[in-house]
């Protein structure tokens, strides 16, 4: 038998695999994200996502200009509110003097050139855990937008280039849109959260906010009266296609690996940039993997990050970001 097509011809060596290699990441498609707490040169280890911090505001510019010098150019913002400040209505969320809006404006005085994504939802600022307004039990949608909409146009206000609202309210794309318009925010951009799962791998994020649901009976557990069932594909694609009727100028797909269907999918109807976002639980599973030295923690941040790419991602949301450049550069 001849065997006349031999595909391991191409696979040769690396100068053969590097001229026929589809996907090749690039600093450009990293998005870090960071979470910002009260006080003066503080920073606090996150003993779930190792090498990640929540850092005080002076210390962020510092983390953010290593991160701007190494070419990573957006950065995804979150804050630790102290609990004094939550309470059912979030409205420590649209205060102009906020945590989040002084550190807005304090990365964009320092680092001018780097892209300010602030994560627009209430779970943060909610004494329930909920990424909206609790009425008789549920997470109540109209009010929530209402909420949202003054928390975007506050961090706008503030000098935010785009603002990410990961809430999964039905309709807070269209009220945000209009909200920054008729604020005088043209060129605020939106990167909405269009298909994002009730996941089980969002727990170290939670732990590094405080910010998880509370054990209360009059108040769902969990968030799957708003995330999306994790059994779900169709679903996906309807909530992409309105976000995109309503005015996202991004669309995201959330968790990252475990969902990368998903991410193929929406690829093959829009156009818009698709972000991913490589969550915490995806970081703590491979930094504990590392750390045990059951897989080489270098060779699969780029494994993981390079085939997020190769699903249809322009650009990655991942805790990875800066020890990535850090290889890419090198
Ligand atoms: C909350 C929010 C979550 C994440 C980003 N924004 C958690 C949640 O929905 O409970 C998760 C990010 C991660 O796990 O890395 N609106």
């Amino acid at each position: 038998m001849i065997i006349y097509s031999r595909n391991r011809r191409l696979r040769t060596n690396e100068s053969i695999r590097s001229l026929v290699r589809e996907t090749v990441l690039t600093v450009n498609d990293f998005v870090m994200p960071i979470f910002v707490m009260e006080g003066q040169n503080q920073h606090e280890p996150i003993a779930s996502m190792p090498g990640i911090y929540r850092r005080s505001i002076d210390l962020t510019i510092k983390e953010c200009r290593e991160l701007f010098d190494l070419g990573v150019k957006a950065v995804n913002l979150y804050v630790k509110v102290p609990e004094n400040l939550k309470d059912n209505t979030g409205k420590e969320a649209w205060n102009d003097n906020g945590l989040m809006q002084t550190a807005i404006k304090a990365i964009k005085d320092a680092v001018p050139g780097m892209i300010l994504m602030p994560d627009v939802a209430l779970d943060p600022y909610s004494i329930y855990g909920h990424d909206g307004i609790i009425t008789n039990g549920q997470v109540e949608n109209d009010a929530t937008n209402d909420a949202l909409v003054k928390m975007a146009v506050s961090h706008a206000k503030a000098g935010a280039d785009v603002v990410a609202p990961s809430d999964m309210m039905d309709g807070r794309v269209m009220a945000i849109r209009e909200g920054l318009e008729d604020a005088g925010y043209h060129n605020v951009g939106i990167l909405s959260y269009a298909a994002k799962y009730a996941s089980s791998l969002y727990g170290p994020f939670r732990s590094a906010l405080d910010s998880a649901p509370v054990d209360n009976n009059d108040i769902p557990k969990d968030k799957k009266t708003y995330q999306m069932d994790f059994a779900n594909a169709r679903e996906a694609i309807n909530e992409v296609l309105k976000d995109v009727d309503e005015g996202a100028d991004i669309i995201m797909i959330k968790p990252g690996l475990p969902y990368l269907d998903i991410v193929a999918k929406t690829r093959e109807i829009t156009d818009l940039p698709i972000a991913v976002y490589n969550v915490s639980g995806e970081y703590a599973m491979l930094k504990a993997a590392a750390q045990n030295g059951w897989i080489d923690n270098d060779k699969a941040i780029i494994e993981s990050l390079t085939c997020i790419k190769r699903a249809g991602a322009d650009m990655i949301f991942t805790y990875a970001a800066k020890e990535a450049a850090i290889l890419l550069n090198n």
